[in-house]
């Protein structure tokens, strides 16, 4: 009978006490140091990173806030596409915008360069907030409200992609983003 198989119910040849290689002791060395690098980077990304939300969470119902979403549609809805939508709130003001299987409703259109509070919420489960082309990315959870400052720097029209697995039809859940060119900054004392 050959002895080098091994089926995995037998051990294998017992080698742990003979001396790590100097190439193994390097390589764990610098896996050890940059484990301690990423865990100062944790609290120093936190303070310093660009990435984390501007602004403010806190928690709500998913009846309330869709109560909230329907009350901005009726408000400041211009216009629709194939029944969803189309609002338009003015500039500087509080937007809504729900995540629910799957959809995101309503489509937003706003301005460029103008500020807006944007509150994102989910009705059923964890979404994914995905602003495409744009590499904007943020997790949409219920019974959360997230009021994030944004400011659209890009007119143009973007598509909201849910990039977490929310079901059968996640694939299908695109939303939408209208950026208007928004008021032009003339220099100061030049109006043209
Ligand atoms: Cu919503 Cu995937």
């Amino acid at each position: 009978m050959a002895t080098e198989t091994h089926t995995g119910l037998e051990c294998p040849p017992a080698a742990w006490w003979k001396p790590a290689h100097k190439a193994e002791k390097v390589w764990v060395s610098i896996a050890f140091v940059w484990c301690l690098i990423l865990f100062a980077m944790m609290p120093i990304w936190h303070w310093k990173g660009g990435q984390n939300p501007s602004g403010i969470r806190s928690r709500v119902e998913p009846t309330a806030f869709m109560e909230r979403v329907q009350e901005f549609i009726t408000q400041y809805q211009v216009d629709d596409d194939r029944g969803m939508p189309i609002v338009a709130p003015p500039p500087g003001s509080d937007i809504y915008l729900a995540a629910f299987s799957f959809q995101w409703m309503p489509i937003l259109k706003l301005q460029k360069n103008v500020e807006y509070t944007l509150h994102l919420s989910s009705l059923d489960v964890n979404h994914g907030f995905s602003l495409y082309p744009i590499n904007i990315n943020f997790q949409v959870v219920p019974g959360y409200d997230y009021g994030l400052r944004v400011t659209p720097n890009a007119s143009g029209d973007f598509r909201i992609i849910c990039n977490e697995f929310c079901g059968i039809g996640h694939h299908v859940m695109v939303g939408r983003v209208i950026v208007e060119d928004g008021p032009v900054t003339t220099p100061a004392g030049g109006a043209q």
